[in-house]
């Protein structure tokens, strides 16, 4: 195989322009998913598609990426690119901040738009707001230096607060020909937000930055958006138990459901227990909560000959983070306590994880 064919084995092979993040891998090779190499402009909640379709139709040397959470809006805007017959866009069914952490490589984003986030006007919703510390933070690690950062919104509160986030951050400056907030929007930006709230009388505020210098993704976004440091997906998680259980009636009967663990940026809870159809095995319906993403998920422990794996179950989809390898660890201590097993015999979560879990692993994977 050649590195193309390689690198196109990870990648979802259907020709539909709708992609859902979950199917796709840490930062993808978008040169393999639009069929060539162009400057890439990302705009994060679409809508139904107009500002998306007339950016794309009006740069056709670039490729375009919509983000987008609500699946009705995905699919008209969908139908719209398809119906002007568009090739250099792709959609994603994801939310915004996660996929902006997990898709882009820092540096490889030309542009990156939010026409009228959600604006959550009441200062107890504003932890809402897309546009935080962490997600500016990751605005100025995926531009490319010169790409610009382009916010529209109707909210003042929302506009101030992202133009002191945005202005905090010395690698970010007003983009050329702007001082970097204007009331008021050029021609071309005439959304259905935008012709709503105009058409209510109300004030709209521009928001435009240029990334003119270096920046470091700083550590501590990964609480928040734990994929953003990734450079490629984490393996599957799984751990190796020696000794085999072989009544899971007992041992589903005294596993306490509830919360494992809670720390500041991380809780694991165990919501409910069921024995797999054959009787031999156990499923454990587990949430992961770590920073801003929340991950519901099964666990599968079954028992083979002299040992029993602890396994996410094969039908989840999921991002595999730190997080799903410390809850599958945590998983993997309660069933050995119960079923009184000692000895763990191979894992793949890595030197990390078995520190934090107080493991000492002989056949680290
Ligand atoms: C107020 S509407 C604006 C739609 C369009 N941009 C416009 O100007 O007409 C906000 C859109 O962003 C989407 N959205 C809000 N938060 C999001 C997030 N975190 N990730 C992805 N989409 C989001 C909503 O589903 C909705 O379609």
């Amino acid at each position: 195989m050649n590195d193309m064919a390689l690198e196109a084995c990870d990648m979802p092979s259907s020709n539909d322009i709708l992609l859902a993040e979950l199917e796709l891998p840490v930062r993808p090779k978008w040169r393999m998913l639009f069929r060539r190499d162009a400057p890439i402009e990302l705009e994060i909640g679409i809508g139904n598609g107009e500002f998306i379709a007339a950016m794309a139709s009006m740069r056709p040397e670039h490729n375009f990426i919509g983000v987008e959470y609500a699946l009705h809006y995905l699919r008209k805007a969908r139908n719209r690119v398809v119906a002007c017959g568009l090739t250099n866009v792709l959609l994603i069914h994801g939310e915004g901040g996660t996929c902006l952490s997990k898709l882009f490589s820092p540096s490889s984003l030309s542009s990156i738009y939010l026409n009228f986030p959600d604006p959550w006007e009441k200062p107890r919703h504003y932890k809402r707001r897309l546009v935080d510390e962490p997600f500016v933070c990751l605005v100025a690690s995926r531009l490319c230096i010169n790409g610009t950062f382009m916010m529209v919104t109707d909210s003042h509160s929302y506009a101030m607060s992202a133009l002191e986030l945005a202005s905090s951050i010395n690698a970010l400056s007003p983009a050329v020909g702007s001082n970097g907030f204007c009331v008021g929007v050029p021609d071309g930006f005439a959304t259905k937000y935008y012709r709503k709230w105009t058409a209510h009388g109300r004030q709209i505020y521009m928001l435009r930055f240029a990334k003119t210098g270096y920046y470091e993704l700083p550590e501590w976004v990964s609480q928040h958006y734990p994929l953003a440091h990734l450079e490629e997906s984490l393996p599957m998680p799984h751990v190796i138990i020696g000794g085999q259980i072989n009544d899971w009636n007992i041992i589903a009967s005294s596993i306490e459901v509830g919360v494992w663990v809670q720390q500041p940026m991380l809780v694991i809870k165990c919501e409910e227990v069921f024995i797999e159809r054959d009787g031999n095995g156990l499923l454990l319906s587990m949430l992961c909560v770590e920073g801003k993403m929340q991950q519901r998920f099964i666990v599968r422990a079954l028992s083979r000959v002299g040992e029993t794996v602890v396994q996410i179950h094969p039908a989840c989809r999921l991002n595999v983070t730190r997080g799903i390898q410390q809850s599958l660890g945590v998983a993997a201590q309660v069933l050995m306590r119960i079923a009184n097993l000692k000895q763990v015999k191979r894992s793949n979560l890595g030197n990390a994880v078995h520190r934090w879990l107080g493991w000492d692993v002989g056949g680290t994977e």
